[in-house]
């Protein structure tokens, strides 16, 4: 990673951090439960959903400031689905963001609480920000939170968790680990470029080119989850390593084996940046931060 991208990054992940805890509502709500959707939220994690929303509408000459509620709101639900995917029922991890998972903290029903308030507000929140910004119309607010829904929802990141858990212990395709991949990851990587394209007003062909990027850095960004957890270092993930293998996971590196899995990864990056080039945006952070996709080591 280049020292100039490193800060960018830095610089962007503190802005989005700067703006989390806002969009809590704490006013009437068990303290319990607040303080159980804030330790997760704030636990930190690299923050990359909402970086690609504010680095779109750079990418389109827009100021960024103007993605912060939408890119917010993809990170309460990125968070959700975080706490929820580490429950006993579905993963059972003990470790998330070099933290104790939020159940091992306040337990399964305080955790799975704590997911539904989290999904719930992200939607409450965009709708009540940008219903007060001069320079959102109605028509773009019900376009963010139509294509979220969808992303996040049973044709997108919940149907590829869905699919993720009927899938352990089969022998999957590579149509069917595909499936999963571009669901369970991709689809709110896909809801970060479309939303930020949609924030800026984006044209159809920036906005097709905003989406199948997505679909390309959403696969990567699948594909190295699953190479980190087969090579990685737990201590700089966060997350315990050897994970898949033990509950018969459905892998890239265990259909395809790790040196296809790299090549793969390599290919899909190079695609990535150059439909981005070829739409007029090469100059923009989305370049690196499709290497980061590839290159990232937590
Ligand atoms: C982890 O996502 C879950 C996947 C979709 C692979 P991230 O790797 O973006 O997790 P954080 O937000 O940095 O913790
Ligand atoms: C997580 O996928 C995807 C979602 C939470 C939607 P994984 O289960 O493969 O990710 P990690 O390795 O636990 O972060
Ligand atoms: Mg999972
Ligand atoms: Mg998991």
């Amino acid at each position: 990673m280049s020292m100039t991208f490193q800060a960018y990054l830095e610089e962007k992940v503190a802005f989005v951090e700067s703006h989390l805890v806002a969009g809590l509502e704490k006013e009437g709500v068990p303290v319990n439960l607040y303080e159980s959707m804030k330790y997760s939220l704030l636990a930190g994690g690299k923050r990359l959903r909402p970086v690609l929303v504010l680095a779109t509408l750079e990418a389109l000459g827009q100021p960024i400031e103007r993605g912060i509620p939408y890119a917010v709101a993809l990170e309460m639900i990125h968070t959700y689905s975080l706490i929820h995917d580490d429950l006993p029922a579905m993963d059972d991890d003990d470790l998330r963001r070099g933290k104790p998972t939020n159940h091992k903290v306040y337990g399964e029903a305080t955790a799975i609480l704590a997911g539904d308030a989290l999904l719930t507000r992200a939607f409450g929140y965009i709708a009540e920000s940008y219903q007060q910004h001069p320079d959102v119309k109605p028509a773009t607010i019900v376009n963010l939170i139509t294509e979220l829904s969808k992303r996040a929802g049973a044709p997108g990141m919940v149907g590829g968790q869905m699919a993720d858990i009927e899938g352990e212990g089969q022998a999957l395709s590579l149509e069917q680990l595909e499936y999963i991949h571009l669901h369970k990851t991709g689809d709110l990587l896909v809801a970060s470029l479309l939303g930020g394209g949609y924030l800026a007003e984006a044209s159809e062909d920036q906005l097709r080119a905003l989406h199948d990027y997505a679909v390309k850095i959403g696969l990567a960004f699948q594909i190295q989850d699953d190479i980190l957890n087969v090579e990685g270092d737990a201590a700089l993930l966060g997350k315990a390593v050897g994970s898949d293998g033990e509950r018969q996971k459905a892998t890239y590196p265990s259909l395809l084996g790790l040196e296809q899995s790299k090549k793969l990864l390599r290919q899909l990056i190079e695609d990535a940046k150059t439909l981005i080039t070829e739409a007029g945006m090469g100059n923009s952070a989305l370049i690196p931060l499709a290497d980061y996709v590839m290159a990232r080591n937590k």
